[in-house]
Parts: C-alpha cells; structure tokens; sequence
C-alpha cells in the first residue's frame, strides 16, 4: 500500500519540477525578448498607455503655445517632411504630437536623429503604428486634436518591387486606420495628407494639373496614393472629414531621405562611386520638378490654416465637408543631368556617372507641376532654386555625416 503511494509522490514531484523549470524557461524568454525588443511587443505597447510620463509627454506636446494655436497631430513625424513641418508648427504656437513607426525602411539613426531635434523644440514623438487604432483613440482621448497632417506612409517607387506589402499596410491600411478613428471623434478633426505627383503616372501633358486624369500611375506607389484619394473622398461624402489632399513633388533638402537620388548622389560622389544616370528612350533627359522643403512647408501650413472644419458627429455627416486636392512643386522641372552638376560643383568633385537607359521600375520620365491652384487658394509661392535648396542640402550632409562623427551613411 505504502509503495505505489510513493512512486506516485515521486511523480508528481518530479512534472512539478519539471512545470516550474518550464515556467522560468518563459519568464525567462519573455524578459528576453522585453528586453531586446523593448518597442515592438504588444504588452509593451498596453503599458506604455498606462505610463503616467508617457501621458504627461504627449499633453505637453499637444498643448498649443499661442491662444489660438492649433492641436495638430503630425504622422510620420520622424520623417523627412514630418520633422520639418513638427518644427514648422510649433514654432507659431500650435500644439503637435507626433506619430512614427521608426520602421526600418532606411537608416533609422537618421530618424531618431529628426527625434532629438523635435525633442529639443518640445515636440514629442508616439512610437506606434497609424494601423494601431487603439492607440490612435488613446491620442484623441488625451488631446482634442483639431488637425491631422497624416505624412507616415511607405515612400519611395523602387522598393515596391521587392516590398509591396509594406505600401499596402501604411498607404492605405494605415489611412483607413486614421481616417476610422477621425470619423468617430467628436468634434473631428481636419486632415491634411501627403498624396504624390507619381499619380499623374504616365501623363503627357504639362504641366501636370489638378484636374487631369490620374488613372495611369506606373508605380504600385503611386496606385496607392490615388487609391488615398479615392479613399478620402469616401470619407469625406459619407462622414463629413474635411480633407486636402496635397501632391508633393520630388521634395528635397537638410534632413532628407536617402533612398532619393539627390541624397545617395551626394553620398556616392564623395565615395567615389559610380553613379548611374538613367535617360530614356532616344536620349530623352529624365527630369524632375524638384521642391525645395522649405516651401513645402509652408504649402502644408497654407493647406491647414485653409482647412474648414469636418462636419460630421458621432461618425454621421451632419453637412457638406471641405475636399480639395493640390500640386505642391517648384514649377520648373531640371534635368537629373543638371542635379549632378550642381551636386559635382557644390562637392567639388567630380562624379564618376555612367549614362544608362531607365529601368522599367515605376519611375516615371519627368514630371512637372502647375501649382496655380495652391497659389490662388493657399497662398502658395515656392522661392527657393534647386542651386539653392542643394547648397543647404549639402552643408547639411557635410555637417551631419562629418567624418569626426559617429554617424554613418549606410
Ligand atoms: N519626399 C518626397 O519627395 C515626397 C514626394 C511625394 C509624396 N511624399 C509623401 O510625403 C509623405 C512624407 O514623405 P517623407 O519624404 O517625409 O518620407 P519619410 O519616409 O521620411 O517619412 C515617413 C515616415 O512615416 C513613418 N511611417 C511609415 N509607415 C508608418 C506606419 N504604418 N505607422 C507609423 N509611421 C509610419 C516612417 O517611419 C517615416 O518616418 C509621405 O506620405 C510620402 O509618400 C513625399
Ligand atoms: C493650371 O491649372 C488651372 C486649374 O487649377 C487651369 O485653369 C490652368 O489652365 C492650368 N494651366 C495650364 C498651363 O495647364
């Protein structure tokens, strides 16, 4: 009797070590992955919106220095134009919470770099993804935002080919996500967002116009911008957001993004590498209406100080809301041979290009903006040369990636 009585003890005391070595294995690994991926876990997440500094960062952020001082939140904030238009806004007195998912589409230091900066203006970036739409209520519920300038988005045409999950997540996923939350909230807010200039696509005529037709885009980019579009009309006419759509052309300058040709030129003129200069078919000159950053900024101010408020409650539309679209380019197109001699003069040297025809990848051959709608109706008025812009642009390359320093250009 007493035997098998025992073995059984010993039994149950052997699976309870073994339960309790299982359990510390887990603990164990989840404090692992905590630990090495502290951003990326979902619980990670929760108790981030539980976080009393966390809360007390995003109100300061969101709370306008100037009496009438608007509550913007700024998506994609820790990008190139996102940084840029943060600062931009709260240097006049507006409130502006930032948003980034810090994705790793290009060097990241570089956006947490544009972090520090905001930081050091009083602009606080969210870390969370514009999919995430408890977190996007979490935003609405802290600050009564009363604009959303939405530029998170996956950019760049090439990396379509190898990635085009990620266009469909951000660009339009992540767009539904917003515009989702905008619609419920109570009064909702206006959104301003970045549309393109690649939906013209294969468009003949310039310049290119707001009202000409954008049912040939090249890119699958450029096919979800103008599926945005469509999408933001949807939302406007069943709920009554307010939204302007802004169609940036190729946008250059200080802080910019290294998948765009003026940047990577700079960086493999100074190695000394080879860079290729496409043309198209029978010699014709790819060309771009290069846009200096400085004026899109003030386009994008100019599109939200224009914003009539969304009309809708409680997710109905109670009147006719605000739908505009506008061009925001330079108005005179340069050829990318021209880009490289200026870069080569400004560099002081000389670049080693070879001419090739373009690759069939979804760029387009040129493109060129008529920008008098946004002239008329935002005040619009680009000042700044491509001679100009890239002389800023290049002291600020220089400056950031000098040799002394810890930062690379890879
Ligand atoms: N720079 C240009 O020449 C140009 C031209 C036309 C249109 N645009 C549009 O302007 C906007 C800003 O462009 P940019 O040049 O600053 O690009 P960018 O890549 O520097 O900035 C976009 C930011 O959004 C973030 N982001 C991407 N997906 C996200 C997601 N799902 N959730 C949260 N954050 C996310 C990225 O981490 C990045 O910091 C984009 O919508 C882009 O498509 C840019
Ligand atoms: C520019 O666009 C406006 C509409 O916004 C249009 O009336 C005008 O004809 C266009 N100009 C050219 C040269 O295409």
């Amino acid at each position: 009797m007493d035997k098998p009585l025992n073995a059984n003890r010993l039994r149950t005391h052997f699976s309870l070590i073994k339960l309790i070595a299982w359990t510390c294995i887990f603990l164990g690994l989840i404090l692992f992955f905590s630990l090495h991926y502290p951003h990326s876990s979902p619980s990670n997440r929760l108790k981030y919106l539980e976080d009393s500094d966390w809360k007390y960062q995003i109100l300061n952020s969101g709370r306008p220095k100037s009496r009438n001082g608007f509550r913007v939140l700024v998506t994609g904030a820790a990008g190139f134009v996102g940084m840029h238009v943060s600062t931009a806004l709260r240097q006049r007195g507006d409130g502006v919470v930032g948003l980034d998912n810090f994705n790793g589409y290009y060097e990241k230091s570089l956006k947490r770099a544009r972090e520090d900066l905001l930081k050091s203006k009083d602009v606080f970036i969210v870390e969370g993804d514009i999919n995430d739409g408890v977190l996007l209520t979490k935003l609405f519920k802290l600050v009564k935002f009363t604009h959303v300038m939405h530029l998170a988005a996956q950019a760049g045409v090439r990396y379509a080919m190898k990635n085009p999950g990620s266009y469909v997540h951000s660009n339009i996923g992540g767009f539904v996500s917003l515009l989702e939350v905008c619609k419920l909230m109570n009064p909702q807010p206006a959104i301003v967002w970045a549309s393109s200039s690649s939906v013209y696509g294969l468009n003949k005529k310039v310049p290119f116009s707001e009202i000409d037709r954008t049912d040939n885009p090249s890119s699958l980019y450029a096919a979800t911008k103008k599926a945005g579009e469509a999408i933001a009309h949807t939302y406007n006419h069943i709920h009554g957001l307010s939204i302007t759509g802004l169609r940036f052309f190729t946008v250059y300058g200080p802080w910019g993004r290294p998948d765009m040709a003026y940047f990577f030129f700079t960086r493999d003129i100074l190695k000394g590498k080879q860079i290729s200069v496409f043309e198209g078919l029978n010699g014709f000159t790819v060309s771009r209406d290069f846009t200096y950053i400085d004026d899109i900024v003030k386009g994008c101010l100019g599109a939200l100080d224009t914003a009539t408020k969304s009309t809708g409650s409680g997710g109905i539309k109670k009147g006719p809301a605000q739908l505009r679209v506008y061009n925001l380019g330079n108005t005179s197109p340069v050829p990318v041979s021209k880009l490289v001699n200026i870069l080569e003069k400004l560099l002081k040297v000389k670049a080693n290009k070879v001419v090739s025809p373009m690759p069939a990848n979804g760029d387009v051959l040129f493109t060129h903006a008529n920008i008098s709608l946004a002239r008329r109706e935002l005040g619009y008025k680009p000042t700044t040369d491509l001679q100009s812009g890239l002389k800023k642009f290049v002291a600020w390359y220089l400056d950031y990636y000098k040799p002394s320093g810890k930062k690379s250009s890879v």
